[in-house]
């Protein structure tokens, strides 16, 4: 795979080769929300993500949330998980850095996307992101923050461009090292911004 190629996300979803998953929510998004139980609520975008265990801990917060992924296949299986704990969560088939959004939204929570779509589509990452949001609302990335590459998602990022990336349009209001899956540890940062006005 040439490291700009889009990865076949379908395929490894109909092969049910979802290597990535943990069957829980990102242990930095749950400490978050459990570090927050009086804070406002809104409507939530969960772009890419996969079989929604991040999306039904947002629902569980009290989130209105919606639940976007590319592949069509991951949505069947996001639905029963949510069904399961009677959640009620909008999963759309849909490609965050193209789509035109059908709304706009208080949060968009980001985990393992930025660094799974090729890094030549960054810019279109930010750029759509600003879509998505309304004028002042949140952005919070739980981010893998491996160093290296080799030409297949994950892919690499520091910092400083996250800086670059999304510090002109949003001012960063906390930044920390975050619990994370076991094989994750140290590996992650969350990042939570506000869009400025
Ligand atoms: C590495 S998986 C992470 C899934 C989930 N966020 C998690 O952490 O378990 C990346 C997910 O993003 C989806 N995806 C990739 N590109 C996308 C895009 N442009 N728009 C929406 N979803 C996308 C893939 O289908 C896949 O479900």
């Amino acid at each position: 795979m040439q490291i700009n190629e889009e990865r076949d996300w379908e395929a490894l979803y109909q092969a049910n080769d979802t290597f990535w998953d943990h069957g829980e929510a990102s242990p930095g998004l749950a400490d978050y929300l459990a570090d927050r139980p009086e804070a406002p609520l809104g409507q939530a975008l969960v772009p890419g993500c996969g079989l929604g265990h991040d999306a039904r801990a947002l629902a569980q917060a009290g989130w209105a949330v919606t639940g976007l992924d590319i592949a069509p296949s991951s949505v069947p299986l996001a639905k029963r998980l949510a069904e399961e704990e009677a959640l009620e969560i909008n999963y759309r088939i849909g490609d965050f850095l193209s789509d035109k959004p059908h709304q706009v939204f208080d949060l968009v929570f980001e985990h393992t996307l930025f660094c799974a779509i090729p890094p030549a589509r960054r810019g279109d990452y930010a750029e759509a992101l600003r879509g998505w949001l309304k004028p002042g609302g949140l952005y919070l990335a739980v981010n893998y923050m491996i160093t290296d590459d080799n030409g297949e998602p994950p892919f690499s990022t520091t910092t400083t461009e996250l800086d670059r990336r999304f510090g002109g349009s949003f001012e960063l209001l906390r930044r920390w090292t975050p619990r994370s899956y076991e094989r994750r540890t140290g590996k992650e940062l969350m990042n939570e911004w506000k869009m400025r006005n």
